[in-house]
């Protein structure tokens, strides 16, 4: 295998088909995964707390830095702040950035409560409002009834005027947790596509109680880090490339994150509704860009740094040249993440990755084995690697065997996936 900086790396592929799932990694009775904020807003892949709770507990102590730089909605944040350590995450979508904060920012219930006793008597007085002073992305006509989408922007407008920055937060992510439901997006798809036959949730009656459900969280949230201690424990977001942060060397204690699959989720098209209404886009080609893992990167290297990256790759060449190239720049992607990895954390701090693999066009792309890779050409060395079993009700378990996305099962292409991931413990 190659090495470069000279390091040696070990060769480690054979532990992969030997290590049996670990029981006590696999949550299997685990009850809710909405403690806390977790049930703010779905997100595709995202983590399960209580596998972010154990990272935590094993491999950092009370004060330290806990960085995600895939952070999503902000999972290890959470989990970072219920226990008192500082923590900082990335993402480059911006959705997931709303989310994450007001995930992390509790508000005091009173003045939650105030808040939103306001907002709604506003809403009682205004329901009527015409939109003749806002323009709103053409793109919303197709997804939503005329009169869905004048309630919806009554919403926003509204929530847009409070001052108080959390607040405001809190309250859009209530608003963009609804938006599917109260459109015409086929319900059960991640895909953008429209249900003929649905009745889409009304705006007003999906809003109160998606608020009164995240008050209830808030509110348990806000209790307990009061009563540790911990309710000033600083906790950042910020929209970035994980493959070039703003943290500086050597400053973190302990990395806790997921990557995304290669080509499974279009993030950028799955939270297009919330991008479009709170103008974070103009169109979708702009969005996509910037994301790992997706396929519209349109890449056209072949060539990637590690041993089992080259060989997927090479394997999938022969089936079809534009996944081949997707896969090596997903690869070639991470090894840059990797790298900065390296550069944030402390010297002895760990990295813990959550990565599962996949198949595209029957092709095995052993993602786990090639960022344990990735992580030992960067100079880090792998402590330890856990397997585990995924509760099919936290990821989709079919994939359309085509394009590799997941899939349901009335689709022709669909498979099984082999619901497990790994996670790779490295030490700098
Ligand atoms: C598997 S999800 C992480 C979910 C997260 N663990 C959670 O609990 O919500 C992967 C994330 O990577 C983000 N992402 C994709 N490309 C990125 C990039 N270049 N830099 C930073 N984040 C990126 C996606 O937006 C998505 O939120």
């Amino acid at each position: 295998m190659n090495a470069i900086n000279n390091n040696p790396i070990t060769d480690i592929r054979h532990k992969f088909h030997e290590i049996q799932v670990s029981p006590e990694w696999c949550f299997k009775n685990v009850r809710s995964t909405e403690q806390w904020t977790h049930g703010y807003h779905r997100y595709p892949a995202k983590f399960l707390p209580n596998l972010v709770k154990k990272l935590i507990e094993n491999y950092t102590v009370e004060d330290d830095l806990v960085a995600d730089l895939f952070a999503g909605c902000g999972t290890t944040l959470v989990e970072a702040k219920v226990h008192g350590r500082k923590s900082f995450g990335v993402d480059i979508n911006p959705v997931a950035i709303l989310i994450t904060n007001a995930k992390t920012s509790p508000i005091k219930p009173e003045v939650l409560y105030a808040k939103y006793s306001q907002l709604l008597s506003i809403l009682s007085e205004n329901i009527e409002c015409k939109i003749t002073d806002h323009k709103l992305h053409e793109k919303l006509d197709y997804w939503y009834f005329p009169e869905d989408k004048l309630k919806i922007a009554n919403l926003y407008y509204i929530i847009l005027k409070e001052p108080d920055e959390s607040i405001k937060n809190f309250f859009l992510v209530a608003l963009s947790n609804i938006l599917k439901n109260c459109s015409k997006w086929l319900q059960s798809s991640t895909k953008p596509q429209i249900d003929q036959n649905k009745t889409p949730a009304d705006p007003i009656k999906a809003f109160k109680s998606q608020v009164n459900q995240m008050i209830k969280r808030n509110n348990q949230f806000f209790d307990h880090l009061t009563y540790n201690g911990f309710i000033n424990v600083p906790s950042e977001i910020k929209l970035e490339d994980a493959r070039k942060t703003s943290l500086n060397a050597n400053s973190v204690s302990a990395i806790i994150t997921s990557p995304p699959y290669v080509t499974s989720y279009e993030y950028a098209d799955i939270h297009q509704l919330t991008a479009y209404w709170y103008e974070y886009i103009n169109d979708l080609y702009g969005f996509r860009k910037g994301f790992i893992g997706t396929f519209y990167s349109l890449n056209q290297e072949l060539n990637t740094h590690s041993f089992t990256g080259q060989e997927v790759v090479n394997n999938l060449i022969e089936k079809d040249k534009r996944t081949a190239k997707e896969v090596a720049n997903y690869f070639n992607n991470m090894y840059d993440v990797g790298k900065e990895m390296y550069r944030i954390l402390k010297p002895e701090g760990h990295v813990c990755v959550v990565i599962g693999n996949t198949t595209l066009m029957n092709v095995k792309i052993k993602s786990s084995e090639v960022f344990a890779e990735i992580l030992q050409l960067q100079g880090f060395k792998i402590v330890d690697i856990i397997k585990r079993s995924i509760p099919n009700k936290l990821i989709p378990t079919i994939r359309d065997n085509i394009t590799g996305r997941f899939s349901n099962y009335d689709n022709k292409n669909s498979k099984l996936v082999y619901p497990e991931e790994y996670i790779l413990i490295a030490k700098k």
